[in-house]
């Protein structure tokens, strides 16, 4: 049946829905599909022998290679030249010829052979056609292109400038002469004539990592870019007509580095260079003066690149396995010497190589940096790592983010200090308010109790919790705001407005935005925007600028005739930090591991605090200190650095292919009738309610005009859903989340998951997920459907009784998702407060002595029993249940009616810090009742 075909063509572009470029999100799936199909139309039109069925044929090829020739002419491969040799092969009917040409030019895209070599399409010799076919055959032989390990790696180069035909051939060959056989990297040029067009060029070709803006250029392309309607808001026609030369092309260039940061940018002017010079051309990295200058030019693009490309660590790391050293050292695997001669563990160099061991060196044996003190190789990757995530300063940690996250919390929290945390955040950040002795101010994320799990904090919350200590006179007290982005489910804030606003409040108020899942995002135009480091550096700029003191003072007048002590004045207003007063302090921690190229525990830390230097280097040192270890893995933090490098040259790629990947799943279980029956994907509005959807947009995907919705929620909405985490509902199919998990994807399949809910599951695409992943996937669950349908069908009425009661507990019988309750007023610094923060170290510490502690159960009703009678029972650990994997209860937090009826109420075998033999560990009365201190 059709359904079950797991071919690629199950989900090959519906030729009616794809507007070219408005599909910008879809692109390197829409031109791979469209050669494809083009090659197949042309194959059948050179046997076929019917007339009228030809002719459609033709008007179909025809509509191809136009569109085809709109997405190529972003590309360097096939050239210009190229598709004026398909067109002229095309108006002459030479079908056959042109079908020949197709086929070698899908071939050489395929294998890309185009990287390595100049692929001549009006060369009809057969020789040059089998050179593809070998090309194409070496590569599945190596089972990836080789051009991911050639000698010299592959770019383009955009080159923007009004040229004719003519022109732009001339200089393309003048820039293929420069090319030397000792070069690092080869690369070709792509030409485009307008503003518009360079933009479209950066967002559709990954290949180009240099830009090469030259002189006058229209600002209109010829084409209607609608992917561009976002990027361009703002921007007035009329205004750019009138612009000079160099104002133009100082725009553009700013607007190329808001789209792709890394991409190196070269101006030559005719014009007065030096005034040039002297205007803002900070993402410039050079001007030339000649057009002409190709040797120079050649040379400065080549070191730019290689700039990006250097892998100062592995380097270093590679060239000291090479060395010969005597180990004298504790460490008698370094160099392989326990396991070379070992008679029993040779198993290990036959699974690893010897590559692994010889790496294998400690700071101490010198030669190489030391990681808790960097001052070489380790110290240059790492302010790569701040250049690739836009941070001031970065550190790699090699114990992953729940260490990341205990490093930054000790650096910058005090005994004492108030810090507002997301509740349902990561375990390791409770343990670190345990360590650093913070007062902790829970926020609780709003829920989404359908589906057993919740979104994130809001900011009316968030504004509403700083506003009470600003009212009790404690604000001076609270140092951090901490939270998750995104959130496992993939529930992404609007980082720059909760800054903004809660700076407005508290000036100098310090952001911990756990980014664990979030690493990629810095490499993608749409996600940046919502990242901790693009935020902190963009606010910074504003605040230092004229116009923001403007905005500011305007704003400020009409503040101050407002009742302060009305907290809609605060709460339901926008408000605005004052410029002389704020100061930027974000920091962010990435599972660099979770989401990038890295090996498992590879971690940063990236700091984007205007304080840094001069009120937390010393401290976070002792921190950093506090928590790695003195025998790093010197593995992790090579791996770190190629992860930044392959990020700062495909990233951009690879991200772009990932969100491609899950919005093809994505449309498959939007519009798949039996896929439909039993797993629901979650859309928009399912995971944000329409109170943090100011712009109405419920789904980024609409059957007709595609995927164009998303970068209108992203930048308008509080929160909005990542689509390349895609959560599918499935209480339909009468299984919980958990068994299917395990007992359908993982034993039947082999697909492993690693979140669910109750009733959901979370599959995650990576910037490692293929159309081939993709398309196994669909596979397996169109299977699972029909297995449904098959149990269902063949089930007798006592058995249907039983699904139909499974499918409603999992879809109706949901347990409310409880509140954070309160903190016991023996845990609370000052009970006479309204506000709430708790003492969970001194909490967490109590629970030491036995004597302060029992057990209670509420199984059999002897918790409740006590609750009735008047008693706070209050917990003396963190109770975890997986899932949903947050803490329902910690040290010194009140339970509840809500939290027991969550805790009765879930049927998961895991909860960490409860054993149901014995029940809750709760303080006894006394010790609660003893004073602080004691
Ligand atoms: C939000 C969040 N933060 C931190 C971590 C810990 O990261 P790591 O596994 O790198 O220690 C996780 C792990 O799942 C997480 O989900």
């Amino acid at each position: 049946m059709q359904e079950t075909s797991q071919s690629e063509s199950s989900y090959t572009v519906p030729e009616t829905a794809y507007t070219a470029l408005g599909f910008y999100h879809k692109i390197s799936q829409l031109r791979a599909d469209t050669w494809n199909a083009l090659k197949r139309d042309l194959g059948i039109l050179v046997k076929l022998n019917d007339e009228s069925r030809a002719k459609n044929l033709i008007k179909a090829i025809d509509v191809k290679l136009t569109r085809l020739e709109i997405i190529e002419d972003y590309h360097a491969f096939p050239s210009k030249e190229d598709f004026r040799h398909l067109w002229s092969l095309f108006d002459r009917d030479e079908y056959v010829l042109l079908e020949k040409v197709v086929k070698r030019l899908v071939r050489a895209l395929i294998s890309e052979s185009y990287r390595r070599r100049h692929v001549d399409l009006s060369d009809s010799d057969a020789n040059a056609e089998d050179l593809e076919t070998l090309d194409a055959l070496a590569q599945l032989r190596r089972g990836h292109p080789a051009s991911n390990s050639a000698a010299q790696p592959y770019f383009e180069l955009l080159i923007v400038d009004n040229l004719s035909p003519q022109e732009e051939e001339v200089v393309r060959e003048a820039f293929r002469n420069m090319r030397r056989p000792e070069d690092k990297f080869v690369y070709d040029v792509v030409t485009v004539r307008s503003f518009e067009d360079a933009l479209i060029a950066v967002l559709v070709n990954p290949n180009i990592q240099a830009c090469l803006i030259r002189y006058e250029f229209p600002y209109k392309s010829k084409y209607n870019l609608s992917a561009l309607r976002n990027y361009l808001e703002g921007l007035s026609e009329k205004e750019l007509e009138n612009q000079t030369e160099a104002e133009r092309s100082i725009l553009l260039s700013s607007m190329i580095h808001e789209l792709r940061p890394e991409i190196d940018q070269f101006l030559v002017t005719s014009g007065d260079v030096e005034a040039t010079a002297s205007r803002d051309i900070r993402y410039f990295n050079r001007i030339f003066y000649r057009e002409t200058d190709y040797i120079e030019q050649h040379h400065t693009i080549l070191r730019a690149i290689d700039n990006r490309y250097r892998t100062p660590f592995f380097d270093a790391l590679r060239e000291y396995s090479k060395k010969p050293t005597g180990v004298f050292h504790a460490m008698p695997i370094s160099r392989g010497k326990s396991v070379t001669r070992s008679h029993w563990a040779g198993q290990m160099i036959d699974f690893y190589g010897i590559n692994i061991f010889l790496a294998e060196t400690s700071a101490t044996s010198g030669g190489l940096d030391s990681l808790l003190q960097p001052y070489g190789p380790i110290k240059k990757a790492q302010e790569y790592a701040a250049r690739a995530f836009g941070a001031r300063q970065s550190f790699f940690v090699t114990n992953g983010t729940s260490t990341a996250n205990k490093i930054v919390v000790q650096a910058l929290v005090k005994p004492r200090d108030i810090v507002l945390v997301d509740r349902d955040c990561h375990k390791s950040h409770h343990y670190g308010m345990v360590l650093a002795g913070a007062h902790v101010s829970y926020l609780d994320s709003y829920p989404l109790h359908d589906y057993s799990m919740y979104g994130a904090v809001p900011l009316h919350d968030i504004k509403k919790t700083l506003l009470g200590y600003k009212r009790s006179g404690q604000l001076h007290k609270v140092k951090m705001l901490l939270l998750t982005n995104c959130t496992f489910d993939g529930v992404v804030y609007n980082v720059r407005r909760v800054m903004e606003e809660c700076l407005a409040i508290k000036p100098d108020l310090v952001f911990l935005w756990d980014e664990a899942w979030f690493a990629f995002a810095s490499f993608n135009p749409t996600y940046r925007p919502r990242t901790a480091m693009n935020a902190a550096r963009t606010l910074r700029e504003r605040y230092r600028s004229d116009k923001y003191r403007e905005e500011y003072a305007a704003w400020k007048a009409e503040f101050d005739e407002l009742d302060p002590d009305d907290d809609a004045t605060w709460l339901e207003r926008r408000l605005m930090p004052d410029p002389d007063q704020v100061r930027i302090r974000a920091y962010a921690t990435h599972s660099t591991h979770k989401t990038l190229t890295s090996l498992r525990q590879g971690s940063m830390i990236h700091v984007f605090d205007q304080d840094y230097r001069q009120k937390v280097e010393a401290p976070f040192h002792e921190a950093y200190m506090t928590h790695t270890s003195t025998s790093p893995n010197y593995q992790i933090v090579a791996s770190l650095d190629v992860g930044r490098m392959q990020a700062e040259m495909e990233g951009f790629e690879l991200v772009h292919a990932q969100v491609e990947a899950a919005l093809s799943l994505r449309e498959q279980l939007y519009s798949h009738p039996l896929l439909q029956k039993y797993f629901r994907v979650l859309k928009n509005k399912d995971m944000v309610p329409a109170e943090y959807r100011e712009s109405g947009v419920e789904s980024y995907y609409d059957p007709v005009t595609g995927w164009n919705k998303m970068e209108e929620a992203w930048a308008r909405d509080e929160f909005v859903v990542d689509p390349s985490r895609i959560t599918i509902a499935i209480g339909a199919t009468g299984v919980d989340g958990d068994t299917f998990k395990n007992e359908f994807l993982m034993n039947k399949y082999g697909i492993q998951i690693n979140k669910t809910s109750r009733n959901t599951v979370l599959f995650m695409t990576n910037i490692g997920t293929t159309r081939g992943s993709i398309a196994y996937l669909l596979d397996v669950l169109i299977k699972l459907a029909k297995e449904f349908d098959n149990l269902w069908e063949d089930s007798s009425r006592p058995e249907r009784k039983i699904i139909e009661n499974r499918v409603h507990s999992l879809t109706q019988e949901l347990p409310p998702l409880p509140d954070f309750s309160r903190f016991h007023d023996a845990f609370r610094p000052d009970a006479e407060s309204a506000t709430p923060e708790g003492d969970i170290r001194r909490a967490y510490f109590l629970s030491y002595d036995e004597e302060n502690t029992e057990y209670l159960r509420f199984d059999n009703g002897e918790l409740q029993g006590q609750m009735r009678a008047g008693r706070d029972v209050v917990s003396a650990s963190f109770v975890i249940p997986y899932p949903p994997g947050f803490p329902v209860l910690v040290p010194g937090q009140v339970v509840s009616e809500g939290i027991l009826h969550f805790l009765q109420a879930l049927d998961v075998t895991e909860i960490h810090g409860y054993r149901p033999e014995l029940g809750l560990l709760v303080f006894t009365e006394e010790a609660l009742s003893e004073p602080p201190d004691s």
